[in-house]
């Protein structure tokens, strides 16, 4: 099968080549999959930027297809089902965190940048109804960060005034539905007055530009201060959030785009009475949750782009660059 490999990370070597199919243990859905979606995680992979990398590696966490192959029957996963794949391998049995052997699809394992791909049964679940392949593929990693980043572990309601930072992101734009949905008024940043104005057409009530120096006086006399913040960039940023957030009031991190905090505020912490959550990833039930909210709601990820498979290395780049507004989906078909 035809598969996208990274070899080498420096110099970098990755691209197409032809592999063996992966084998079809006992309980395993063969998938030979439709369409795939990057997250940042793969380009830090690429950069070298990840923990315990180890190669050759086939990445992509998200991917979406149609069972050709399963040796054993559950609840009705026969040939020809549509499916989406959990990425979650592992997370174990505490809701809080993930276990110690934890890892995500895509690395060590081998991920959806991939003609076929051979995954547990329990890592498979049905696709909304109302979403496409490429809509979809969209939806798993980052749908599932979101998810657990604003209701899990944010506790969003529409009592709330939420900020989502780098609006622009996968994971910010799946956060900005949700918080939407809930019926919290949302704030976005951005480098780009125009992923603002796209925001705002998704239902946030205004933006700022994070590159402008002024952005948290702005944001300040605006709208008075937020009680929930969903980043995702770290760095000076969460300074910044520090000023922003309420009293009383909630920072969810779930990554870290701009490096580590310099000079971390810790007084504002315990002076405002915040709380600092952290958040990677969600559990077997958040996932869950996320794809039945996800119906429920009719929710349709943001793609920026679908790029056919054989120029994924574009796809790398195109979000390396971070131009996108939302998910840059690789095309299979
Ligand atoms: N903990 C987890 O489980 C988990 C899961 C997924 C992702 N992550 C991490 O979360 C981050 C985002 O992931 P993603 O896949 O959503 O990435 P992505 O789609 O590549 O989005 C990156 C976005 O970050 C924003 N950004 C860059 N510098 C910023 C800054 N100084 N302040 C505010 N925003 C900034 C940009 O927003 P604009 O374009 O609007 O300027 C950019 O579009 C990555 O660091 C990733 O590793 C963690």
């Amino acid at each position: 099968m035809q598969a996208f490999v990274l070899r080498s990370i420096s110099p970098l070597e990755y691209g197409i080549e032809d592999i063996p199919q992966p084998p079809l243990a006992d309980g395993y859905a063969r998938v030979r999959l439709h369409a795939a979606a990057l997250n940042h995680r793969d380009v830090w992979i690429t950069k070298g930027q990840y923990a315990k990398i180890e190669l050759p590696v086939v990445l992509g966490s998200d991917g979406v297809g149609e069972i050709v192959e399963v040796n054993s029957e559950t609840d009705g996963l026969t040939v020809g089902t549509y499916v989406l794949l959990n990425p979650n391998i592992n997370w174990g049995g505490d809701e809080r965190t993930q276990s110690k052997s934890y890892s995500i699809l895509g690395m060590p394992q081998q991920g959806t940048l991939a003609e076929y791909i051979s995954v547990p049964l329990n890592r498979i679940h049905r696709v909304p109804s109302h979403l496409s392949s490429e809509q979809a593929a969209a939806l798993p990693l980052a749908g599932l960060t979101a998810y657990r980043a604003v209701f899990t572990q944010g506790h969003c309601s529409n009592a709330d005034t939420v900020l989502i930072t780098g609006i622009g992101g996968g994971v910010a734009l799946a956060a900005l539905h949700f918080a939407v949905q809930s019926g919290a008024r949302v704030y976005v940043t951005s480098s780009s007055e125009d992923k603002i104005n796209r925001a705002v057409e998704l239902g946030a009530s205004g933006g700022f530009l994070y590159t402008d120096s002024e952005w948290t006086k702005q944001a300040l006399s605006h709208t008075g201060g937020f009680d929930l913040c969903i980043d995702g960039a770290g760095g000076a940023t969460m300074n910044q959030l520090l000023n922003v957030v309420n009293p009383g009031g909630r920072i969810v991190s779930y990554g870290a785009t701009h490096g580590i905090v310099p000079d971390f505020d810790i007084r504002k912490v315990f002076w405002k009475q915040i709380t600092l959550q952290g958040t990677t990833m969600g559990s077997d039930n958040d996932f869950a949750s996320m794809l039945r909210y996800v119906g429920q709601h009719h929710i349709v990820p943001v793609i920026d782009s679908v790029i056919p498979f054989a120029e994924t290395q574009r796809a790398f780049e195109r979000m390396n660059g971070m131009a996108q507004f939302g998910k840059i989906v690789v095309s299979l078909r």
